[in-house]
């Protein structure tokens, strides 16, 4: 399929093909950085498949865990055992068994509120990458994983909130979140999301058809103003395609 501005689209038969070809992609990155590999993960329902994907043979094997991190770019304000936490359903469907713990890095949801969890988390990420202001020609992340919800959103970036103006900080709080979960939310910012050498957003399923299609057509909305510094590259499935995009 033709690529929309800087950003590629490819299309997979059904969620599968998806996850394993997003596996494809995470192991690419992983080997083309010979050094620290750093991925920013994303919570939702859409990367399950691919978590799984990852605990299995022939990709847990090929993970050079010691020296890859796990970040993960947006988390809901909840305990982090609750079911609706972001990294907490990463780290039992895959970290847990085989990430070093010192490289799994959540967003701490036991501060006192969203904002200290933002602060905490940016400070973690200043330190990690080692400088106060992002180099573009040095990327925070190899891989940044993203979703799309119903509205347009990426991360916990809402449309019309202020957060997806944000310019300087890396991490904010977001009191209220505008679909469900309505549970407080943290989430990194443009800036920071787009340091990444590739991002790599996963849509699957009919329900996400109509959200699509608005991406597509290039509508301002959160998940389009959402890029890499490097490469950007959405993988959808048949079933979210609408008829006026399939086989371009
Ligand atoms: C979250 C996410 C969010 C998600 C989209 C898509 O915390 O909810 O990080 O941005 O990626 O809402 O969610 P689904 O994959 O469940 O459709």
């Amino acid at each position: 399929m033709a690529a929309s501005g800087q950003r590629q689209v490819i299309a997979v038969s059904d969620p599968a093909a998806l996850a394993e070809t997003a596996a494809d992609r995470m192991l690419a990155r992983i080997a083309a950085n010979s050094g620290r590999v750093a991925i920013c993960l994303t919570g939702g329902s859409s990367p399950k498949q691919l978590y799984a994907l990852l605990a299995t043979d022939p990709y847990r094997d090929r993970i050079p865990w010691p020296r890859v991190h796990w970040f993960i770019g947006d988390e809901r304000f909840v305990a982090a055992d609750d079911p609706l936490n972001n990294m907490g359903m990463a780290r039992r469907t895959f970290l847990d068994a085989y990430a070093p713990a010192a490289n799994v890095h959540p967003i701490p949801t036991n501060a006192i509120d969203p904002d200290e969890a933002a602060q905490r988390y940016q400070g973690e990420l200043k330190s990690f990458y080692g400088a106060e202001v992002l180099d573009p020609i040095r990327p925070l992340f190899d891989l940044v994983l993203m979703g799309v919800g119903p509205d347009g959103h990426t991360a916990s970036l809402f449309p019309g909130y202020p957060a997806i103006e944000e310019t300087g900080r890396w991490v904010v709080g977001v009191p209220e979140a505008h679909v469900a979960p309505f549970v407080p939310r943290v989430t990194l910012t443009l800036p920071t999301l787009g340091s990444c050498r590739e991002m790599l957003f996963e849509v699957a399923g009919a329900d996400k058809r109509a959200i699509l299609t608005r991406v597509l057509d290039g509508e301002n909305l959160p998940a389009n103003r959402a890029h890499s510094t490097g490469e950007t590259v959405w993988l959808v499935d048949q079933a979210a395609l609408s008829e006026n995009f399939r086989g371009q």
